[in-house]
């Protein structure tokens, strides 16, 4: 579509400048999560997308050679001009005076970091005054985050120009630990997919991918140590991540400063592991019903922990993180309790029929591993609940919506990190807007000294798999795991409930322009958005 000429007249643009944007209930712009501080004033800058930088600034320890940040640099540039690429001629009028010149330009007080970390520093300010936007931030990182910030300041005036009011902003996260879950067991989600919620995530200023990559019903991880693994245990050779994919995963995840934390959930959950690693699970007696039947992975084979000392050291390689997620969730004990070996293993160790006592042994083993690798250990609430003896900073996560409050002090009373997830169950669907329930959760709202509140590190959003593939993953997570995103990343005192409705509408139909499938919070349009 062309632009009328009519804007290619100056006075009309000058005018311009004192339209005001849409009204709405916060008045400000629709910033996600909402940063700790801002201050909009009413001096609107009109951009000129041919005479927009984004720029290392001059003092900026990283320079050019960070590809990370030149990367984010056309990136958000896209996001911020590429729906008016798509709906206008490249914009003729841009030597008209009237649009100012906006140099982005980012000062970082450090070299380009390899890869984010939980505690990675994700802070910056951002001051919009013309001629300058300048960001700056003592990290990598924390570019990101205010280069997203940034984003979301600008808006298109009822006339179509890209504007930006002056602005100061500065910013940080209240938990370091903010992550999605995703289960590519259940149904596989092809890297495409994947991708497309780690830009998802990014605009969220989500910064882990938990990535419950096998699990009973398949096993995609293709093991270079072990290839039968996935040969045998996914749903075809189709449905696998090769070493390649899982780089790419892994890499895209990097450029957008979020953490990739691999979960290979043992000793239950792992009937798909059984198919092509013989002897691992426990064969199960005296159940008529079903022939060869198996239960969790076998704890009294030697063969057992060789075969997990292999495989985790691999996956040690593959993934850069510093911790594994090892599951350990919903270990069921009664196939454990069929077989005469594991009776007799568990009498000699003097374990009697406490099961809880052979779960700890293999769970304390495969800590071990975890630790000869040099990585660290994060596992479900469980593993704390049986007793078994963590080394100190794994990491526990809450799941069960029962008590957990009362889970995570205990939990923290014990000293150990905590990422909570129990109210955040994204897969549990319902009429109605669910988000505002996960919004309203405080996550420091359990009694504890600050000592244990200091080890609540974040939280999670979980869509667990058995009803979610490619087709509904993104629609089922935003912008329902938004809410999430703000709750863990702003500060606690930002709850307004009609603020936050107005901010996220507005934030569902940018992900909308940006390529994100998110489903709408309840009735309405958006804007620029004629097809939606
Ligand atoms: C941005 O500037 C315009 C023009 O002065 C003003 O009408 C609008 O209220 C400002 N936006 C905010 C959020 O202050
Ligand atoms: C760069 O650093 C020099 C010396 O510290 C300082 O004088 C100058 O103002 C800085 N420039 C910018 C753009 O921050
Ligand atoms: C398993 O390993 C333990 C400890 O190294 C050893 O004592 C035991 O004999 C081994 N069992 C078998 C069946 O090899
Ligand atoms: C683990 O870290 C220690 C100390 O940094 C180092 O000596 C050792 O080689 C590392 N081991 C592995 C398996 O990376």
């Amino acid at each position: 579509m062309e632009r009328p000429l009519w804007m290619l007249c100056p006075l009309l643009l000058l005018a311009l400048g004192t339209q005001a944007p849409t009204a709405s209930a916060w008045g400000g712009p629709p910033l996600w999560p909402l940063p700790v501080s801002v201050q909009v004033s009413l001096s609107a800058l009109h951009l000129d997308p041919g005479n927009f930088y984004i720029r290392h600034g001059p003092n900026s320890t990283a320079g050019p050679s960070c590809s990370l940040l030149q990367e984010a640099f056309r990136r958000y540039y896209e996001y911020i001009f590429g729906f008016h690429k798509w709906h206008h001629h490249p914009a003729k009028f841009q030597d008209g005076t009237q649009l100012q010149q906006l140099l982005v330009s980012v000062v970082l007080e450090s070299e380009c970091d390899a890869f984010p970390s939980l505690d990675s520093d994700e802070s910056y300010s951002l001051i919009v005054k013309e001629p300058l936007a300048l960001l700056k931030a003592n990290k990598v990182w924390g570019a990101l985050r205010g280069l997203e910030t940034f984003s979301q300041l600008v808006y298109q005036d009822s006339y179509g120009t890209f504007t930006i009011n002056e602005s100061t902003i500065t910013d940080y996260p209240r938990f370091p630990h903010r992550g999605i879950l995703i289960d590519t067991s259940r149904h596989y989600l092809p890297v495409k997919t994947i991708l497309r919620t780690l830009d998802a995530m990014a605009f969220n200023k989500f910064n882990v991918l938990h990535w419950h990559i096998v699990d009973d019903q398949s096993f995609p991880y293709q093991s270079v140590t072990f290839p039968q693994l996935s040969d045998k245990g996914s749903y075809s050779f189709s449905h696998v991540y090769t070493p390649n994919d899982v780089r790419m995963v892994i890499e895209y995840a990097r450029m957008r400063g979020i953490r990739v934390i691999p979960e290979f959930d043992t000793p239950g959950h792992t009937q798909s592991w059984g198919k092509g690693q013989k002897d691992l699970l426990t064969p199960c007696h005296k159940d008529p019903t079903q022939q060869n039947s198996f239960g969790p992975i076998n704890p009294v084979l030697n063969t057992t922990y060789s075969f997990l000392t292999k495989f985790f050291k691999e996956i040690s390689k593959v993934f850069p993180d510093k911790y594994v997620h090892l599951g350990g969730d919903e270990v069921e004990y009664w196939c454990w309790a069929s077989n005469p070996d594991i009776e007799k293993f568990m009498k000699e160790k003097g374990f009697g029929r406490d099961f809880k006592q052979l779960e700890c042994f293999y769970t304390h083993k495969l800590l071990d591993i975890i630790a000869s690798t040099n990585k660290s250990s994060i596992v479900w609430q469980e593993v704390f609940d049986i007793g078994a003896k963590l080394q100190p900073g794994t990491v526990v996560q809450v799941w069960k919506e029962d008590m957990y409050n009362k889970e995570v002090s205990q939990i923290t009373d014990a000293g150990f990190p905590v990422i909570l997830s129990a109210p955040w169950y994204l897969d549990v669907i319902s009429y109605g807007q669910d988000w505002r329930t996960y919004y309203q959760v405080e996550p420091l709202n359990f009694p504890a000294s600050q000592q244990q509140k200091n080890l609540l590190i974040g939280g999670e959003a979980c869509l667990w798999g058995e009803y979610v593939d490619a087709t509904n993953l993104t629609p089922r997570l935003w912008p329902r795991a938004s809410a999430v995103g703000e709750r863990l990343w702003s500060q606690k005192n930002v709850r307004s409930m009609s603020g936050a409705y107005d901010r996220l509408t507005r934030h569902r139909c940018r992900m909308v322009r940006r390529g994100i499938a998110a489903e709408p919070l309840f009735t309405g349009y958006c804007e620029n958005e004629n097809k939606i």
